[in-house]
C-alpha cells in the first residue's frame, strides 16, 4: 500500500495512521512528528521549525522532502509500502516526491482526503493531548487516556502541542485551503483521489478506509 494521507489539522491522519500501518505492515511517515521530534531535540532545524509552526505556515520544501526522502530510502519498515501524514502539503511538494517514486518504479496508489467542516475541528485541536516520543494523540473528551494525562502504553505523561491553540489553528486551515486545497486537485486529476467523511466517528473512518483499500487492491 502506497497512500497519501489528507486532511486539514485535527481530521484524523494521525489517529487513522497507525490502524493502517498496523493492518497494512507499512511504514507511517508524518513530517509534523519528524519536525516535533527536531524541536524537542533542539536541533538547529526545530528551532527554525518551530517559529514557523507556531504560526502556521509552512517549513521549506527542501526541509521535508529531505526527511521524507531518507526515510523512504533507508526505513525497513518502508519496504513494503508507505503512508505519507501530512506530505505533501502544497503542489511543489506532491510533484517532487512524483519525481522520487517515480525513480524507485514505485508511484502513489492512493491519495486520500479526510473531509470534515472547518468548524468541527475547533474542539479536536484544542482538546488533544499527544504522547511526543510516539506521536500518539488522544482527546480530553473523544479519547480519554485511561489515566488522566498520561499514555496508555509507556505512562509517560501526555502534552498539548504548542500549536493547538484556537488561533493557530485559524492559521493552519488558511495555509491547508490555500496550499493544500491544489493537491486534491492534483491527485483528481490523475485519477487517485478518493474523500472520506471524517466528521463520523473514528471506527466508521476507519471501516471505510480499509474499504477503499480493499476494493482498488
Ligand atoms: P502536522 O503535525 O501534520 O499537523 P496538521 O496537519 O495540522 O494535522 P494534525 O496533526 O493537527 O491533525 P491530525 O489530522 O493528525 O489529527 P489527529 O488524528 O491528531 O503539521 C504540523 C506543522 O508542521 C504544520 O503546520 C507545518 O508548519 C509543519 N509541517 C508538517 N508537514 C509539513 C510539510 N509537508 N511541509 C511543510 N511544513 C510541514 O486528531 C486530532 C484530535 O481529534 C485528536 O485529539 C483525536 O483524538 C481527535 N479525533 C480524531 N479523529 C476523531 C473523530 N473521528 N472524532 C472525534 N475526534 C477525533
Ligand atoms: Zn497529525
Amino acid at each position: 500500500l502506497r497512500l497519501v494521507l489528507m486532511g486539514p489539522p485535527g481530521a484524523g491522519k494521525g489517529t487513522q495512521a497507525p490502524k493502517i500501518k498496523e493492518a497494512y505492515n507499512v511504514c507511517h511517515l508524518a513530517t509534523g512528528d519528524m519536525l516535533r521530534d527536531e524541536v524537542k531535540r533542539g536541533t538547529d532545524l526545530g528551532k527554525e521549525a518551530k517559529k514557523i509552526m507556531d504560526q502556521g505556515g509552512l517549513v521549506s520544501d527542501e526541509i521535508v522532502i529531505g526527511m521524507i526522502k531518507s526515510q523512504l530510502e533507508t526505513n525497513p519498515e518502508c519496504s513494503l509500502g508507505f503512508i505519507l501524514d501530512g506530505f505533501p502539503r502544497n503542489v511543489s511538494q506532491a510533484e517532487k516526491l512524483d519525481g522520487m517514486l517515480t525513480e524507485r518504479k514505485q508511484p502513489v496508489e492512493h491519495a486520500v482526503q479526510l473531509l470534515v467542516d472547518d468548524n468541527l475541528l475547533v474542539s479536536r485541536i484544542t482538546g488533544r493531548l499527544i504522547h511526543p516520543a510516539s506521536g500518539r494523540s488522544y482527546h480530553k473528551e473523544f479519547a480519554p487516556p485511561k489515566k488522566a494525562m498520561t499514555d496508555d502504553v509507556t505512562g509517560e505523561p501526555l502534552i498539548q502541542r504548542s500549536d493547538d491553540t484556537a488561533e493557530t489553528l485559524h492559521k493552519r486551515l488558511r495555509t491547508y485551503h490555500e496550499q493544500t486545497g491544489p493537491v486534491a486537485e492534483y491527485y483528481k486529476k490523475k485519477g487517485i483521489w478518493t474523500g472520506v467523511d471524517a466528521a463520523q466517528a473514528p471506527k466508521t473512518v476507519w471501516a471505510n478506509l480499509s474499504k477503499i483499500f480493499a476494493e482498488h487492491g
